[in-house]
């Protein structure tokens, strides 16, 4: 099974990595991107295409990483190429199935994957279109799964999913920053060891929850003894958080719904 990466920036080339370390591709993997230029020295990795009609006409899975303003470019550069059984993959949260299908209609998946997929252990989302079958559906699920856990949306819940997943790391990194900047202020302890106990008592939180199947209330539980030093911290958090947190979803949602109708009206 060929697998062919249209767009060679900071996406095309974390699942071009992710591809050619994985023992799930097995076939072949093409490339080619708007800058021929960039994609000259890949040749040991994959095919160097010199058009997306090319690389349309060779692979089974055809994955578009270009932003929402050039899918449309894409899909009619391939849209006479693409094999029938084919399955097109957009990288794009925004851009809808029902857009992408007025210039071609085929199997269509929309993936979104997060930063963390080069640790192997990420998460990555799915939906797919109506004419994806099972077999299909599980073709893209083992592709993915290089990357660490896949899971399947409804189309409707992708921009929810795309905050939990693809901005969560934006979200975790920029709490525990004001932690460990509030930290600076109350200890002598250098910044470059305070950021290191915390990075890893978070991981090992992570982790502890994922081999344990604990949930953060049992966690908060464990720690925070009644009328201990932990409970101060966390009655804190569940008293002036839950503000934060709704205002943060309600705008980074507003601003997901504003992308998805500028990503449709520069469609055209
Ligand atoms: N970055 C993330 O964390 C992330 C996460 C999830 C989803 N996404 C989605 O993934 C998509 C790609 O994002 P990105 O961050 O990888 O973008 P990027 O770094 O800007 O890369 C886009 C690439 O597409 C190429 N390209 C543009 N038009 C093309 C065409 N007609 N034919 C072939 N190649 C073309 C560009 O080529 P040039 O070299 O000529 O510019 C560039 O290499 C976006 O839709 C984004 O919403 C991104």
């Amino acid at each position: 099974m060929n697998i062919g990466i249209i767009g060679y920036g900071s996406m095309g080339k974390m699942l071009l990595e992710s591809f050619v370390r994985s023992e799930n591709v097995t076939g072949g993997i093409l490339i080619a991107n708007r800058t021929r230029e960039k994609i000259g020295h890949l040749s040991s990795m994959a095919t160097v295409c010199g058009s997306n009609a090319d690389l349309a006409s060779r692979s089974d899975i055809i994955i578009m990483c270009v932003r929402p303003v050039d899918i449309r470019t894409v899909l009619e550069d391939i849209r006479d190429e693409i094999r029938p059984d084919a399955i097109l993959i957009s990288l794009n949260g925004s851009v809808s199935f029902g857009t992408i299908g007025k210039i071609l209609r085929c199997k269509t998946c929309k993936v979104i994957p997060s930063l963390t997929a080069e640790t192997g252990r990420s998460q990555t989302l799915v939906c797919h279109n109506d004419l994806m079958n099972d077999s299909d559906k599980e073709t893209v699920k083992t592709l993915f799964e290089c990357m660490g856990n896949v899971t399947v949306l409804p189309e409707d819940e992708m921009g929810m999913g795309s905050e939990l997943v693809s901005c969560m790391p934006g979200f975790i990194a920029s709490v525990f920053d004001v932690i460990c900047d509030s930290a600076k202020k109350h200890t002598s302890i250098p910044e470059e060891q305070i950021v290191s106990m915390v990075l890893n008592t978070l991981c090992a939180t992570g982790e502890l929850m994922i081999d344990k199947g604990m949930t953060f209330e049992e966690v908060v539980d464990r720690v925070a003894t009644k009328g201990g030093i932990t409970e101060e911290g966390t009655k804190v958090i569940y008293e002036k958080f839950p503000a934060i947190s709704d205002e943060l979803f309600e705008k980074t949602l507003e601003k997901r719904r504003l992308t998805a109708r500028k990503a449709e009206e520069a469609f055209g």
